[in-house]
Parts: C-alpha cells; sequence; structure tokens
C-alpha cells in the first residue's frame, strides 16, 4: 500500500512518485489550494491539492482530522518562502495525484496537542494519546532500550529465562495481586512481586547467568515512578562479587546512554555508604546535581536552653542539623512559612531558620527568630562550619534522625528544584554498605531493608544476632538524579545463615517453611554463591526522555488508584465465575 513513511521524505526524493498512508493531522484551505499534512509514525509531510484535479480535490477538501487516508502524489520542492526548516521533511511537498480514504474518524476526544487534557481522559482514549509524536518517541525510545539491554547481555554470555507469573509470594515489601486458583477452591496463586527466588533457584540449577525483561505486579501506595505493575531488568549471576557485578552493570548503562543518548556519563560512577548518604542529604538516593548538603551540628546544640534543640541533640536516636542555602536570605516570610507546612508531612514540627545579613558583624548580623534562644558563640561556630556568607539563609532541623533526614532531604529536593540550583545533567552513583535491617517501630521488630535474601556482610550469625542494627549487607542501588533506577545484591547462599535471618525478621520456623521451604531445601542441594540486581526499565526510560512520570513510557498505564480507564478494569467478576472458584463476596462488596 505505501512506498515510503510520511516522515522520511527529504529532497533526495525530488520528482519521485510515492504512496503514502497516515492519519490527516491538519488540512488547510489556501486559496483554493489544500494543504494536508499526513503523518505516521515517522513524521508529517505535506499534501498539495489542486483544484485541476477535480476528483482527488472534492476528497481531499471532505477529509477531516484523523481520518486514515492513502496518497499517492510525486515530491517536489516546496515554492521559495515556504520552506520549514522546523521540519524534517520541510523542504519538500507532495502534489498529490490521487487521495483514497481508507477510514473516517470521529472528531477526536481532544486536540492532540492540546497541553490541557485530564489524565483520566487521556488515559480513556490512549490510542489516541499514543499517536501524539511524543509519545511515539518514548515508546520508540523504551524499544531501542530494551533492544540494547539484551544485545549487552547476550555479548556477556545471559540467557534471557522466564519464570512464572501464577507463583507463590514473594516478598519485596508491598501487597500481593492474588490470582484464585479454581481447581485448588480457596487457594490463590499470587503474582510475583519479582523474580527474586526464580533467579536465585536458577542459579542452583547451574544456568550461571540469568535475565529477563519481566513485569512485576506490586500492590503499594501509587507516584509518579510507581506502577501497579512495571517491568524490571531482571539479572542475576554466579560466581561474582558485587564488585564485579556492579561493574559489569555499570558498564551497560554507560553503553546504554552513549549508544540511545550519546551521553558520556562519568566513570566510575561514585561510591557512596548508605551512612554517608542520609548524614549528608538525608536520603538514600540523592540527587547529586543539587549542591546542597546537610550539615550536622549536634555537638553544637547539646548544651544551649533552647530545648528543641537541646532535646534531639542529646538524644541517641536524635539529629540536629542544618541546610544552607546561599542566597537564601531573599526567601519571604511566607515562602518560609511554605517549606515548614511543606515538611510537615515528613513529620518536621517546625523549621528554623538564620538569615545571615552581614558576617562580619557577628550575632549582629544574624536574623533569627530563635537567636535570643542561642549563645553568641554557638551562633558564629553555626556559620563557620556551614560557610554561610552575607545573603545566605541556614535551615535547622531537629528532631528524631528519621524525621531531620526525611524533612531536611525533600526539602534540599524541593529547594534544588525552586531556586535552581541543579549543576550538570546527568548524576549516576552507586549506594553500598547499606543496613541489613531496619527497626520496625510500629510492630516492634526487624525488617529487611532490601529483602529477606541477601546477604549480609558477615558470615557470624552470633554476631548478627547480637547486634542486628548495626549489621551491614551486601547491597547496592544504582540512583540516577535521585531516583533509584536499581537495587541488587550478593544472596546469603547457606542454610543456616538464611534461617538465622529469617527468625531475625520473626517469621518462625514453620512459616519459613511454608513459605519458602523450596528455597531453603534447595540451599542444601549444592547452591553456588550468587547475586544479581534488577532495573526499573520504566524508571531508565523516564529519565531518559525527561518524563515526569513512567506513565510516559508505558503505553498503557494505570491511573493514581491503580485502575484503567480504556478497558474499565478492574471490573465486578461474573457471580457463576465467582461460584466456580468458591468465592463469597462481602456485603458491602456485592453488586447492586
Ligand atoms: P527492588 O524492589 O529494589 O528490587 O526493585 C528493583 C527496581 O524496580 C523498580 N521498581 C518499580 N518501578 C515502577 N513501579 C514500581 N512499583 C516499582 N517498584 C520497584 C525500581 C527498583 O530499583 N528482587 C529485587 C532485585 C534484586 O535484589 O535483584 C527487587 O525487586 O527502579
Ligand atoms: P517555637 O519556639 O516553637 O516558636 O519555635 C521557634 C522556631 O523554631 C520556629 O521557627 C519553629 O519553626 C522552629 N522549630 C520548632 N520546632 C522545630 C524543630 N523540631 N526543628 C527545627 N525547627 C523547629
Amino acid at each position: 500500500m505505501r512506498s515510503d513513511y510520511c516522515g522520511k521524505l527529504n529532497s533526495n526524493h525530488i520528482d519521485q512518485e510515492v504512496e503514502l498512508c497516515g492519519w490527516v493531522h491538519r488540512r488547510r484551505d489556501h486559496g483554493g489550494v489544500i494543504f494536508i499534512d499526513l503523518r505516521d509514525r515517522e513524521g508529517v509531510a505535506q499534501i498539495v491539492f489542486d483544484p485541476d484535479r477535480a476528483e482527488p480535490f472534492a476528497i481531499a477538501d471532505s477529509v477531516r482530522n484523523e481520518f486514515v487516508i492513502r496518497i499517492t502524489g510525486k515530491v517536489r520542492n516546496r515554492p521559495e518562502g515556504t520552506v520549514n526548516p522546523d521540519m524534517p521533511t520541510g523542504e519538500v511537498e507532495i502534489l498529490g495525484h490521487t487521495i483514497e480514504i481508507l477510514n473516517k474518524a470521529k472528531t477526536p476526544p481532544f486536540q492532540l496537542d492540546d497541553e490541557n487534557v485530564h489524565d483520566d481522559v487521556k488515559l480513556k482514549y490512549r490510542y489516541v494519546d499514543l499517536r501524539r509524536p511524543a509519545m511515539q518517541n518514548n515508546l520508540r525510545l523504551r524499544s531501542q532500550v530494551v533492544k540494547e539491554m539484551r544485545n549487552f547481555l547476550d555479548d556477556k554470555g545471559f540467557l534471557d529465562i522466564e519464570t512464572p507469573m501464577l507463583t507463590k509470594a514473594t516478598p519485596e515489601g508491598a501487597r500481593d495481586y492474588l490470582v484464585p486458583s479454581r481447581t485448588h477452591p480457596g487457594n490463590f496463586f499470587a503474582l510475583p512481586q519479582s523474580p527474586q527466588l526464580f533467579k536465585q533457584l536458577l542459579m542452583m540449577s547451574g544456568m550461571d547467568r540469568y535475565y529477563q525483561i519481566v513485569r512485576c505486579f506490586r500492590d503499594e501506595d501509587l507516584r509518579a515512578d510507581r506502577q501497579p505493575e512495571f517491568t524490571q531488568l531482571d539479572i542475576e549471576t554466579s560466581f561474582m562479587d558485587e564488585n564485579e557485578i556492579t561493574g559489569m552493570m555499570e558498564e551497560m548503562i554507560h553503553s546504554l546512554f552513549k549508544k540511545i543518548m550519546n551521553v558520556d556519563l562519568p566513570s566510575p560512577f561514585p561510591r557512596m555508604t548508605y551512612a554517608e548518604a542520609m548524614e549528608r542529604f538525608g536520603s538514600d538516593r540523592p540527587d547529586l546535581r543539587n549542591p546542597l548538603e546537610l550539615i550536622d551540628v549536634s555537638d553544637l546544640m547539646k548544651a544551649v536552653e533552647f530545648k528543641v534543640f537541646s532535646g534531639p541533640a542529646n538524644m541517641e536516636d536524635g539529629r540536629v542539623a542544618t541546610l544552607h542555602v546561599p542566597g537564601g536570605s531573599k526567601l519571604s516570610r511566607k515562602q518560609i512559612d511554605d517549606y515548614t507546612n511543606y515538611i510537615a508531612q515528613f513529620g518536621a514540627r517546625g523549621l528554623a531558620y538564620i538569615k545571615v545579613n552581614d558576617v562580619g558583624a557577628g550575632a549582629e548580623g544574624l536574623q533569627s527568630p530563635i537567636l535570643k534562644f542561642l549563645p553568641d558563640e554557638v551562633a558564629a561556630k553555626i556559620v563557620e562550619r556551614t560557610n554561610a556568607t552575607d545573603g545566605d539563609l541556614i535551615f535547622f532541623g531537629a528532631d528524631k534522625t528519621k524525621v531531620v533526614n526525611d524533612a531536611l532531604g525533600a526539602l534540599r529536593n524541593k529547594l534544588g528544584h525552586d531556586l535552581d540550583l541543579l549543576q550538570g545533567e546527568w548524576a549516576p552513583m552507586w549506594v553500598v554498605d547499606f543496613p541489613m535491617f531496619d527497626y520496625n517501630e510500629d510492630e516492634k521488630r526487624w525488617d529487611s531493608l532490601h529483602h529477606p535474601f541477601t546477604a549480609p556482610n558477615t558470615t557470624d550469625i552470633d554476631a548478627i544476632k547480637q547486634n542486628p542494627g548495626q549489621t551491614l549487607s551486601r547491597a547496592y542501588d544504582l540512583v540516577l538524579n535521585g531516583t533509584e533506577l536499581g537495587g541488587g545484591s550478593i544472596r546469603i547462599h547457606n542454610a543456616e545463615m538464611q534461617s538465622a535471618v529469617l527468625e531475625l525478621l520473626g517469621i518462625g520456623e514453620e512459616e519459613a517453611q511454608e513459605k519458602f521451604g523450596f528455597l531453603l531445601e534447595a540451599l542444601g542441594f549444592g547452591c553456588p554463591p550468587h547475586g544479581g540486581i534488577a532495573f526499573g526499565l520504566d524508571r531508565t526510560v523516564m529519565l531518559m526522555v525527561g518524563g515526569e512520570s513512567i506513565r510516559d513510557v508505558i503505553a498503557f498505564p494505570k491511573t493514581q488508584s491503580a485502575s484503567c480507564p480504556l478497558t474499565s478494569a478492574p471490573s465486578k467478576a461474573n457471580p457463576r465465575q465467582l461460584k466456580e472458584l468458591g468465592i463469597k463476596l462481602a456485603k458491602s462488596n456485592k453488586p447492586e
């Protein structure tokens, strides 16, 4: 039907007869001549219909936006003065000879170039939304990324192996999506939160290097970089340590950015311990393009009268930290109030600040509601330690360490964007030496920071039991511009250690057998040392295209409330199906 893509035509095609198919992007009537901008996946070409050819002219006159048409015609140079340098096809136009309407279209639910369409409407008509050139580019780039990932891993001897979707729960910290079993009434499959356990089993099978581009399912609160179903590049290797694995993965990310974006990422990626990242940035995924840093002043506050500061300064799990904002003294009272409200969501109970007007003038040169509570020499030391100078502002956070880190970490990100402070375009980094466990205050027990199969950095089980809070793991995260792109670890490959860790997590023998008995058993049948990583494919592509949400790079994503306006999923089940499955709905959930 077609000789060329519209978007590929250029002056090399002059005088050629072409056959084009596509959507009517726009139709214009210019003093008796009709112009049709014809759009396909590759771009837009301008077709001209002269009234000399009465029949095609009449058809051209009748088409409307988004009609699907086929035309034949001859490529020619655009007349002088009408060349459009902004369009790849802007030097040429096609003199239309024939035109055929392949399908009419109703008036589209929104204009493709309308920026103000509600998200739900866009998702309901996603197939129209995906016609937008930006979306087409995003999905094309995604396809290229996947291809390059496969090429890289194939060259390194990785095997692409599929793992089950109907499976048992894999604990990655979210709720499971359950699927009822008809043949085993009352029993449920879980959709995988990740292929974690299967990829470990594949190492025990001697597959040595595995990868999979795989859908994962997590029922968790959705955010811009989270979807209930998303795609991982999932990887596992045997007989490689953490330096070898992160080294190879770094090579892959390097090559991906070079081949697809022609970007040279820094080499090697900086590495930072979890402890340092929390201390300096209040976050385990800091955006290193942002020059702001948290500076600890707990030691200076231990003896001050101001209880708001001296309290946390003397608490074992407390912290007083500053965030020094160069040029920040121009922030208005209103702006500071807004930032104070913003960090309240992280539990912060206030946001004290000092404006530095004149460093030379000592305490006289400082301006702040809290100065009356601080001795002059403490104020002077704060200024000295933060290196603040005239026109700067120093924010304070004082609370439990977690609250201060969460609040000032988030404020740091917000100020970075609001005050346009980000430097450079790409800032990748590895975060390493994570704590093995995280204390769950609500349930008074230890959780794993990554997942329960992550190896500790010691083989001394007693030492771990005595001091879980101090135990570090052999996990690593890849962070890019403040987004966690991937995370992985060396795994426990010893049954005794695995049982000890599960026990520490409060998972008793019986529960462990019931949930992961198959893994514990497999560890006893010849398990190599192994480790791996999983990258969020959606997040990787989102950063590459400069998107704001992973929805921009997923063809058919879910809404904020985890539904699909296009298909109206999820929807009620047929009562007969439910009966077959042995499921009875609670009264409140029964269909009308
Ligand atoms: P983790 O849970 O860190 O590790 O997931 C790996 C990467 O997957 C991406 N990701 C998500 N992307 C979109 N929406 C979500 N809801 C979502 N959740 C996670 C992130 C994240 O870095 N089995 C381990 C990996 C391993 O140890 O090998 C795992 O799944 O980019
Ligand atoms: P107050 O004495 O409560 O009025 O607080 C004086 C200043 O300290 C105000 O600017 C508050 O925003 C700030 N503040 C109060 N609690 C905290 C806290 N936990 N961390 C940082 N600043 C605080």
